[in-house]
């Protein structure tokens, strides 16, 4: 494992992928600033001096194809216990958003690099919202954790984010979900309330009931139908 850090990039995520074959298993890239950071849904991540932008390259040999996804729950869950040792309840809005007091302080990007059919690297990219300005400017709430008056020090908590991270990492490879379920469910936002969610072209408005063994969200719709959904963003 190394780190290599940059003032700046366009993306932590991009020179990941770009660079996948001469980066080691578990190195991780970190950036000052980046000029293209990315989000999910092709969205921008907007990346000034004072946020966390940094990717977990991984390059596991023996895996189950159906748990890589899990793996960005498993980083939340790292972040969530990170941000709890500063006495803060961090929630998790599925399915890997974390929300502090109702607004986003840091969102994740997993993408996958494949050749040939065989799986490269799996790139875990992390923004954390720690003292940027400006954040108002965003389309959707969000906070920095400095605004709760905590003053984090980078290297600190980047270095509990990877040992936690790294604690989970062989479990949720081998289980998939069920090795972080119980974790996960104690930071689960919006349990038992209506929400809306899009799911590749449709939108569900429904009760949240749960996540399931999976790790998909399971919704109620008024009639009473059961949906467990892997994918999707709540709106
Ligand atoms: C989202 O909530 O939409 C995911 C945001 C992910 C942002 C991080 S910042 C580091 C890494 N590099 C990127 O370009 N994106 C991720």
């Amino acid at each position: 494992m190394g780190i290599i850090f940059f003032k700046k990039l366009d993306s932590t995520n991009t020179y990941s992928k770009e660079n996948h074959s001469s980066l080691k298993h578990k190195d991780v890239i970190i950036a000052e600033t980046q000029t293209k950071g990315r989000g999910r849904y092709q969205r921008t991540w907007v990346s000034n001096k004072g946020g966390l932008y940094f990717s977990i390259v991984l390059k596991p040999k023996v895996f189950s194809r159906k748990n890589i996804p899990n793996l960005t729950q498993s980083i939340s869950v790292a972040i969530c216990k990170a941000i709890e040792k500063y006495s803060i309840k961090p929630q998790i809005k599925w399915p890997n958003d974390i929300l502090v007091n109702n607004k986003k302080a840091c969102g994740i990007l997993s993408e996958t690099v494949f050749e040939n059919n065989k799986l490269k690297a799996i790139i875990l990219g992390v923004g954390i919202n720690i003292e940027q300005k400006n954040l108002n400017k965003i389309e959707k709430p969000a906070i920095s954790l400095k605004t709760l008056g905590l003053n984090i020090d980078k290297e600190k908590f980047l270095a509990q984010i990877l040992k936690e991270f790294f604690r989970l990492y062989p479990k949720t490879l081998s289980k998939g979900f069920e090795a972080i379920q119980k974790d996960y469910n104690k930071y689960f936002a919006y349990i038992g309330k209506e929400i809306k969610l899009q799911h590749i072209d449709k939108i569900y408005e429904a009760k949240v009931k749960g996540v399931d063994k999976h790790g998909a969200i399971i919704l109620e719709d008024e009639l009473g139908n059961i949906n467990h959904l892997h994918i999707g963003d709540i709106l």
